[in-house]
């Protein structure tokens, strides 16, 4: 095993220099069988570091793939809180990030000690918290939910049911509209998602007239009202392949735009834009996952997650009772 630096401890992560001769994915990919590693990335990620995946998915497909496999080893490529559902499931396994700084801003807007209290001050509510959540926070949550799954999971609880819902809560406000629910909501959002711009995206709607509007329900409730589809990743990725439309305006974070131009090279996909800007919006944490880090991080395998083990105990049973109901369901 080679020598993990003091600086790549204080700063999260290896910035060792890669030899310009090796071919990185070649490499990467020669490592994982040598290791029995598997390599997972979200559909944020950058584009080579999906094509050097054993598999790209959103939060739910992640999660369910690392309950499943067999390696020894997972290299967690997305954000943290994703990496510490995989140590929760998998306690035994290796978890490796390639960049412990790739944080959420959804997860860091919900402290666990003050969710805590937030629970406590509404005795007798279920409590369901999103995936993007620190494992700590998932430890004081009865149900966990991803965007793929919490309509069903919400539904699925008697409507008279009293619940509370954290952190996001775009998503949360979202489900409450489209379930009947009344959850009370925790004040939490992702600061991506909550700034894709209303004009701007009617702004483009006038100008591609037969494109259709796309939204993760991270978004607010103004962008989620003008959209044709309302889903997670995987499901606005479904729903762009198998639509007639040949346009779309995305307002989710423009990484997943490389698999729908991969998927549907014929049709054409633009990125909503934020407010004040034209451009396209990225999350600046799955952005810190880039191929040359993925490489030295399956090299001396580190940085790894680790998971309190009384916290992880808690936390798992949250998660597997989503992956239960998914499973009961057909998710
Ligand atoms: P998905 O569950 O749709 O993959 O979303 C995860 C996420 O971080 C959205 O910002
Ligand atoms: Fe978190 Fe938002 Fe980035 Fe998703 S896009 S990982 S919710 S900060």
């Amino acid at each position: 095993m080679e020598t993990i630096d003091k600086k790549w401890k204080e700063q999260g992560y290896i910035d060792q220099p890669v030899d310009k001769n090796i071919d990185l994915k070649t490499e990467i990919r020669r490592m994982c069988k040598e290791k029995n590693a598997v390599l997972m990335a979200h559909y944020y990620t950058v584009g080579d570091v999906q094509d050097v995946a054993d598999f790209v998915g959103d939060s739910l497909a992640l999660a369910q793939k690392a309950a499943q496999t067999d390696a020894d080893i997972i290299v967690m490529c997305g954000v943290h809180f994703m990496g510490e559902t995989n140590k929760i499931l998998c306690p035994e396994k290796t978890i490796l990030i390639p960049d412990t700084n790739a944080s959420c801003s959804l997860a860091e807007s919900c402290p666990a000690d003050k969710f805590a209290e937030f629970v406590k001050a509404h005795p007798g509510h279920t409590v369901i918290s999103y995936v993007n959540t620190s494992a700590a926070t998932k430890a004081v949550t009865d149900v966990v939910v991803t965007s793929s799954n919490a309509k069903l999971i919400v539904g699925s609880f008697p409507q008279d049911t009293p619940m509370i819902f954290g952190p996001d809560k775009n998503l949360g406000g979202y489900i409450n509209k489209i379930t009947g629910r009344n959850m009370i909501l925790w004040d939490g959002a992702c600061h991506v998602h909550s700034r894709f711009s209303v004009s701007g995206i009617l702004k483009l709607k006038a100008e591609h007239p037969n494109a259709k509007v796309l939204a993760h329900p991270e978004c607010k409730d103004e962008v989620l009202s003008i959209a044709d589809k309302v889903g997670s990743t995987a499901a606005l990725l479904k729903f762009c392949l198998d639509d007639e439309a040949h346009e779309f305006i995305v307002a989710t974070e423009s990484g997943i735009l490389y698999e729908m131009e991969k998927g549907a090279p014929q049709k054409t996909f633009i990125p909503a834009p934020e407010e004040g800007k034209c451009g396209c919006n990225e999350c600046e944490y799955m952005k810190l996952i880039t191929l040359e880090k993925v490489y030295n991080c399956l090299k001396y395998e580190f940085p790894t997650i680790e998971v309190d083990e009384e916290i992880a105990k808690k936390a798992v049973r949250p998660i597997n009772r989503m992956l239960e109901i998914s499973k009961q369901m057909g998710l």
